[in-house]
């Protein structure tokens, strides 16, 4: 494609996020009026990511181009210094939401959330994909018709759990990759992921949006090393009753089935969707998206850019950002030691020399930067 047009097809507006490795910025096309984000990274990033993430949202769309809470992507280019992933403008995130509301959802909320939380995973591992790094900052809303359901975005981390059809290989001695606080107790242990950590993780999240808190949240240490250890230990220590004390016991039903899932076990999805929708029935409540969040009045003077950005800025927990990452190569023959940029950074690597196995221009013809 020609490089040199990138920019000037594109009005570029706020920046609406920034993430651990890259920013993203809004953005209009001036001759279609379509508003759109771009996800943009130095090509000098040590642990370049972008090109790979872009390589799994190809696999994720296709055999179906309009997967349910899947962004869309438009585009993937190169310019002067930067790699531009463009894709579908989304909203707000679930962790924007819940600041929003004072850190706390209903039940009814939790639950509406959990039952598109739980299809995109299924979608996704469906895909042959695990995310690995399952957050409320990774789940975005829609804008406009689509606000009220739920995306998951950012495959910087994930991978392929099958290889020619074949179950990725259980390993031992692995360095923590995601995000430590939602992180599984094996992934903590240093067992390579599977579809049941992704699963384990999100379990965590409904527990951290039910509670305000999860338990291992806050914990001191000087090293980030140790810190880890804590959460690790505290996770470990503390039992599932304690954890969902007060909660449906539905909720611990659900991560005692997750955690006992075998590492290439395919997880019962409809299982777990019928446990958290009899509950849903149970309560009376009605699937109407009415979330938490709707009832509070939007601060007229704040514009949701601005809007995001404070949010983002009070979320400093350490053991909420991600952790230094050490891959083994897509071909799992030799491990690439990272090189951690500063102490609170997380580092991605992303086996970007991926081959690309999904280079049909008939089904991407939008994905031509590669070609
Ligand atoms: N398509 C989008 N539309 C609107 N906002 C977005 C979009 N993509 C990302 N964002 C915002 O930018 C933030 C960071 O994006 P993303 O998670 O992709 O970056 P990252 O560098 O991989 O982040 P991290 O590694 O810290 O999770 C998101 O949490 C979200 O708030
Ligand atoms: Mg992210």
């Amino acid at each position: 494609m020609k490089q040199s047009s990138f920019y000037s097809n594109y009005k570029i507006g706020a920046k609406i996020g920034s993430g651990s490795f890259g920013r993203i910025f809004s953005a209009t096309n001036p001759l279609t009026g379509e508003q759109v984000a771009i996800k943009i990274e130095s090509k000098e990033a040590k642990n370049p990511q972008l090109v790979h993430e872009y390589e799994l949202y190809k696999i994720l769309l296709k055999n179906n181009p309009e997967p349910e809470g899947i962004p869309r992507i438009h585009l993937c280019t190169t310019q002067s210094d930067y790699v531009n992933l463009v894709m579908e403008l989304l909203g707000p995130s679930l962790e924007d939401k819940f600041n929003l509301c004072g850190r706390k959802f209903s039940l009814k909320t939790v639950l509406m959330l959990a039952f598109q939380m739980l299809a995109r995973l299924e979608y996704i591992h469906n895909c042959g994909l695990i995310h690995r790094d399952i957050k409320p900052e990774n789940f975005l809303l829609g804008v406009g018709k689509n606000q009220d359901k739920v995306y998951i975005i950012d495959f910087g981390l994930s991978r392929p759990y099958l290889k020619d059809g074949k179950h990725i290989e259980f390993i031992v001695g692995k360095k923590l990759i995601g995000t430590a606080r939602y992180a599984s107790i094996n992934t903590h242990r240093g067992i390579t992921q599977s579809r049941r950590d992704d699963l384990e993780s999100v379990g965590y999240i409904w527990i951290y949006f039910l509670k305000g808190k999860l338990p291992w949240q806050g914990l001191k240490a000087t090293e980030r090393t140790q810190r880890y250890d804590k959460i690790k230990e505290k996770k470990i220590e503390t039992s599932i009753a304690e954890l969902c004390q007060d909660l449906p016991p539905e909720f611990a039903e659900y991560l005692t089935y997750v955690r006992n899932l075998n590492f290439e076990e395919e997880p019962d999805y409809a299982r777990l969707q019928t446990l958290l929708r009899t509950l849903f029935n149970e309560k009376g409540f009605v699937e109407d998206f009415d979330y938490d969040w709707k009832s509070i009045k939007p601060d007229p003077v704040t514009k949701p850019a601005d809007t995001k950005r404070i949010f983002k800025e009070v979320r400093v927990d350490g053991e909420n950002a991600m952790l230094t990452k050490e891959e083994t190569k897509q071909n799992n023959q030799s491990t690439k030691p990272l090189v951690q940029k500063a102490s609170n950074v997380p580092i991605k690597n992303t086996g970007s020399n991926q081959k690309n196995n999904h280079k049909s221009k008939a089904c991407w013809p939008l994905f031509n930067c590669f070609s």
